[in-house]
């Protein structure tokens, strides 16, 4: 299906939108792009109004010249939801997507009905972190995304056909989207003592083989805060609503 555009913030956003009902936002990680959420559209279609973009630099959305950070693409979203004259909407995201959620929720409290957190995590990056995402971030500006492509889908699932699905997609993903993502991660904040002043109902969906955020950065998150479900899934790795998308979905109607 054609993707549907929109200008705002100085980049080209684009954006599918599917069923009716309660607006909910659907945030990709990195370095992906909205089709990740291809699985449980037809589970949620029928309950919700979902937004699926592709964040700046990924997918159909244009990559900004200048540097950015996350807060910058939590206001690609507020923006977009503007546009489409939608005042208030769930944020669900997963991973990265999670990142920028929590600071969507931060910063537009009044335009957050509830907050998804897929395979997430509050936490900032360590030091050590911070420096190898800029190494990785020169490294692809400078020889693309191959390096990304061939190492990250193993730590994702162990699913082997969906591990050849996800590089594929990465492959597909332009350099200067993933190594501006990287360098935004690298400077992101702790949300963490954001959570416990969030008055929404909070879902967090966490598999239990998850390589890249261990289970107990959800833990901690559904420690923090006042209305928070936490669904753990024995199944999933990092990629619950692909690995699980029938129990990814149930969760996420707790936000309907
Ligand atoms: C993601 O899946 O979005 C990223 O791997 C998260 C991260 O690198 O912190």
């Amino acid at each position: 299906m054609e993707m549907l555009k929109v200008n705002l913030n100085g980049i080209k956003m684009a954006y599918q939108r599917y069923g009716k009902g309660t607006p909910l936002v659907l945030l990709h990680g990195y370095p992906l792009d909205h089709t990740i959420w291809e699985p449980v559209v037809p589970l949620l279609e029928n309950d919700f109004d979902l937004i699926l973009p592709d964040l700046r630099g990924f997918g159909g959305s244009s990559a900004s010249r200048t540097p950015y950070l996350l807060n910058d693409l939590a206001d690609d979203i507020a923006s977009l939801l503007d546009q489409l004259k939608i005042k208030k909407a769930a944020i669900v995201g997963h991973s990265m997507g999670g990142y920028i959620a929590l600071g969507f929720a931060h910063s537009h409290p009044h335009n957050t009905l509830g907050l998804g957190l897929v395979a997430s995590q509050a936490a900032a990056d360590t030091p050590d972190r911070k420096v190898g995402r800029s190494q990785m971030a020169a490294r692809v500006e400078k020889n693309g995304v191959g390096e990304v492509a061939d190492s990250m889908p193993a730590l994702m699932t162990g699913d082997t056909t969906l591990q050849a699905w996800l590089k594929q997609l990465i492959l597909h993903q332009s350099p200067a989207g993933v190594a501006g993502a990287l360098r935004a991660m690298a400077e992101r904040p702790d949300s963490a003592p954001f959570l416990p002043g969030f008055d929404f109902p909070i879902v967090i969906v966490h598999g239990l083989a998850d390589k890249i955020i261990p289970i107990e950065r959800a833990h901690e998150m559904q420690n923090a805060v006042k209305y928070g479900n936490l669904i753990e899934i024995e199944a999933a790795g990092h990629m619950p609503m692909m690995e699980s998308p029938q129990k990814t979905a149930e969760a996420l109607k707790m936000l309907k």
